[in-house]
């Protein structure tokens, strides 16, 4: 049987945390993400880690976060970061949701967001635009393999996404 989780994927910047967190907000889930998992049990930054150590070894630390969740958590809405979705164990975790968008649209809301240079300096891999469209283009396929729902996000207001991914999983 699957499990009760509720996990969202996609690329960086699409509305995964702010997601999850309206979504708590209408269900009697909890939230926990990924990346303040791995923030949280180093003491560091996920910008800090990749500078001192290295995307593989945060990678490391991706799998460690999946198994976790694997054994330890039910009843929760897990935002992942944007390259978590390879973790190999994805699926056992709980209902995959892909938050598809567009590029540009994606480009759009991190720069017309009040704090857009700080989000984008935490993002190691958003540094340069042409690489985070490249990455961007080779994932979306690999994202809709993992994925058992997929929602269109671009033009859609928080809510509108949150009262969707209900209707479609049934909470
Ligand atoms: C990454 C996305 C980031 C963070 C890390 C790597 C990626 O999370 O996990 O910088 O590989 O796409 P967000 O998707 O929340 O930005």
């Amino acid at each position: 049987m699957k499990k009760s989780n509720i996990l969202l994927i996609g690329f960086m910047g699409v509305g995964k945390g702010s997601l999850a967190r309206e979504l708590a907000r209408t269900t009697d889930f909890f939230v926990l993400d990924s990346d303040d998992l791995i923030e949280s049990s180093e003491n560091r930054k996920i910008k800090k880690i990749f500078k001192e150590d290295g995307e593989a070894y945060f990678r490391s630390l991706e799998l460690k976060v999946a198994n976790w969740l694997e054994n330890h958590v039910t009843q929760t809405i897990i935002s992942t970061g944007g390259g978590f979705f390879a973790v190999e164990n994805l699926n056992n975790i709980g209902t995959v949701v892909f938050l598809e968008s567009d590029f540009d649209s994606v480009l759009n809301k991190i720069m017309n967001h009040p704090k857009a240079a700080k989000k984008i300096k935490k993002r190691p891999l958003f540094q340069d635009k042409v690489k985070a469209k490249e990455l961007f283009d080779q994932r979306q396929p690999l994202y809709a393999a993992k994925a058992d729902i997929t929602i269109q996000t671009a033009a859609k207001t928080l809510q509108e996404i949150a009262v969707e991914i209900r209707e479609k999983i049934g909470i």
